[in-house]
């Protein structure tokens, strides 16, 4: 019996959710859009689900935001509204994704309960009238929400209109950490699980310094900047309590998680939505859900993008990265709020250049996605997020230019379906080229905290390898620490600060196995506790980069600086490492100015069967990088697809897709022998073209 448990528990660990069955690879990818039943008339119900129907959606979404309808009073719950709504969707052949409400608690709650309400480090506590307010450390919050979840679970458990399940929505708190009691208490047990010791723990965080010794975990306090009027605290305690604030908030999803388990059929998926770039939480430590889906605004006045549009057509790589980042944890993701046109809350809102909503689509198709849902059908007439488009406009009834583009995008997908084989194999030369870039918050909230120089930004130094990558067509996973390597032919650990030996050792194994290693600035300086190794500089990677780190200099964006590559020379002026090869290592690039002008940027050698390259410099735009990662990739006989600037490519089930995110035509060089289903080679400004 034990082993038929154990052999269960395996099997439902392996299984991917497609084979699980939650999603038809026929379909390729389903589309939807969210609802909110709770804020229109009911009699207009009916037709906002036909109009859908007829837009082509085949989901909705509903219930996010809609614990006060849910349960108008404690305990007492009323979802007849709900079913209505349910039913009026499956009439529409709608199916649907429920939702947990717990981030938005109604007024009686917090009125009852004041301690479920979040403080921020000021030590004000939130108030009623937004969201996300609610502790992930208050045992309160946890009980209600809890009740709440298990009696949406059993009313709605074995309905067979609903799909699925979304927990919470993008669980944080928006870039505010929670200070309050219930935190305070989970943080110093959070602490003593950790350390066991106290003396464990003044050692980690290095209290020895500015008489900082605690002598019990009782003494101990969150961190909180504002608060340490004169001074930093230790910043391994700050990383610390961001490790803590993502423990928390990842057991407040799984005990959601939990609790749907134990109500709802195994039909139904259950997932939650986190944001693609935003490291207050880390979605990764929620590996208990069937998958992590994601949320998408590429346009939204943050962003230049390329050329003078690109600010109306978002970062090139900023759909794949997400679609890269959630889908290899579990073999496939959706996106679960994909912009619908011009957005409310940007410092600046800009439309969205003609056509660009479908490229995005075609973005997310690509990536692998198995649906695509938007945020919202119908723009609101009231509330916050009033100038939010929506598919439909004001009036409720008339096809907005996103709705337009959705509708036009699924209609292609329902043409695709019909020339989809499901036995399509990834053509050989874009799979050689499969990469790995490895990621661990940690670096983020390491580097946030101690960034040495105003100018480090850990997730766009991330960001722009990646960008790169995918510049030169290549298919990219972002993975944990633990994951096997060895299928992947080459592996990027950008700026990876934090490492013990247990790494550098997988590393050096991987690349003398044949696996090309690469390694950027600000790697393997520290250990676990963010202390320093008690040996030379960067001494735990020395041996495999092949080159001792003799210094490592920083200047302000005003001094370029210029470091050459290739008879090339290139601007940057935020990190770089002054490197000393060891005999017999390749220098590939050298400083070209300062004191230290000819001492090596880059270096590169053999090791075992692979490679190890070592890139100490971030340039100003990239482009040094870029040749870097170009000459790795040719000197291991591995062919690229170099894109023009822009443009992204990329195969998914026998079809391959090109997005122009220039602003300028471009002509996308496909092979003869191929079938365009949708598009012209010559692509104009957010153009998509298709081929088989
Ligand atoms: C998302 C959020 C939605 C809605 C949307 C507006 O980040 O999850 O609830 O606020 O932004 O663009």
């Amino acid at each position: 019996m034990k082993k038929l448990l154990f052999i269960g528990v395996m099997l439902a660990f392996v299984l991917s959710p497609k084979a699980q069955g939650f999603f038809n690879p026929e379909k390729m990818v389903e589309t939807g859009v969210y609802y909110y039943p709770e804020a229109w008339n009911p009699d207009q119900w009916d037709r906002d689900f036909q109009k859908m129907e007829e837009m082509g959606f085949e989901f909705t979404h509903m219930a996010e935001f809609a614990w006060a309808q849910m349960e108008p009073e404690e305990g007492r719950y009323d979802f007849k509204w709900l079913d209505k709504a349910v039913e009026l969707a499956a009439k529409h052949h709608l199916k649907v994704i429920m939702c947990t409400s717990s981030a938005t608690p109604p007024v009686w709650l917090v009125r009852k309960y004041p301690e479920v309400l979040v403080q921020n480090s000021a030590g004000q506590m939130a108030e009623h009238g937004t969201r996300q307010q609610g502790s992930w450390s208050s045992p309160k919050y946890r009980e209600l929400v809890t009740k709440l979840v298990a009696a949406q679970g059993k009313h709605y458990g074995a309905n067979k209109n609903i799909w699925g399940w979304q927990i919470d929505n993008e669980p944080s708190h928006y870039g505010t950490y929670d200070f309050g009691p219930g935190a305070q208490k989970n943080f110093k047990e959070w602490l003593q699980k950790k350390y066991k010791t106290i003396a464990a723990l003044n050692e980690a965080w290095g209290t020895a310094f500015w008489s900082g010794v605690y002598s019990d975990f009782s003494q101990i306090e969150i961190p909180n900047s504002p608060r340490l009027i004169s001074g930093a605290a230790s910043q391994i305690s700050l990383v610390d309590f961001k490790r803590f604030s993502a423990d928390e908030c990842a057991s407040f999803i799984s005990m959601q998680y939990n609790t749907l388990r134990e109500n709802i059929t195994k039909e139904q998926f259950v997932t939650s939505n986190f944001m693609h770039i935003h490291p207050d939480v880390d979605p990764w430590r929620n590996k208990d859900l069937d998958f992590i889906s994601y949320t998408m605004y590429p346009v939204a006045g943050y962003t230049a993008g390329v050329g003078d549009q690109g600010f109306r057509l978002g970062d090139p790589w900023r759909i794949s990265y997400a679609n890269d980042f959630f889908r290899p944890l579990k073999g496939m993701t959706g996106v679960m709020e994909l912009q619908p046109g011009q957005v409310n809350w940007g410092t600046y809102n800009p439309l969205p250049y003609p056509g660009v909503i479908r490229a995005w689509l075609w973005n997310a198709f690509a990536g692998g996605l198995d649906f695509i849902c938007s945020y919202r059908f119908r723009q609101p007439l009231f509330g916050s997020e009033q100038f939010h488009y929506g598919m439909v406009g004001t009036d409720g009834v008339t096809e907005l230019f996103g709705g337009q583009q959705y509708s036009e995008f699924m209609k292609e997908i329902r043409t695709l379906r019909k020339i989809y084989k499901p036995k399509a194999v990834m053509p050989a030369d874009y799979a050689s080229r499969k990469t790995a870039v490895l990621y661990n918050p940690d670096n983020i909230w390491e580097t946030e905290v101690q960034k040495q120089t105003y100018q480090w930004d850990e997730v766009g130094h991330i960001t722009r390898y990646y960008s790169n990558l995918k510049s030169l067509c290549v298919p990219v996973d972002i993975v944990g620490e633990d994951r096997d390597l060895s299928s992947y032919p080459v592996v990027i650990a950008p700026a990876y600060q934090m490492v013990d030996k247990e790494l550098v050792e997988k590393w050096r194994k991987y690349a003398e196995n044949g696996g090309h290693l690469i390694l950027t600035c600000r790697t393997g300086l520290k250990d676990r506790n963010g202390h320093f190794f008690e040996a030379p500089w960067a001494d735990a990677i020395a041996s495999l980069i092949g080159a001792k780190i003799t210094m490592y200099d920083e200047m302000s964006a005003a001094t370029k600086a210029k470091v050459s590559f290739n008879g090339v020379n290139y601007t940057w002026n935020v990190w770089g490492d002054i490197l000393e090869p060891y005999f017999g290592v390749e220098t590939w690039a050298t400083y070209a100015d300062q004191f230290y002008a000819g001492k090596a940027s880059v270096v590169h050698h053999k090791v075992g069967k692979g490679t190890v390259t070592y890139i100490g410099t971030q340039t100003e735009d990239g482009k040094m990088e870029k040749e870097v990662l170009k000459k790795v990739y040719d000197e291991s006989g591995i062919s690229v697809n170099e894109q023009p600037e822009g443009v992204m490519v990329n195969w998914r089930d026998g079809f391959w897709v090109a997005i122009n995110y220039s602003s300028n035509k471009v002509l996308i060089n496909i092979p003869a022998k191929s079938k365009i289903i949708f598009g012209t080679k010559e692509l104009g400004i957010a153009g998509v073209v298709v081929w088989q």
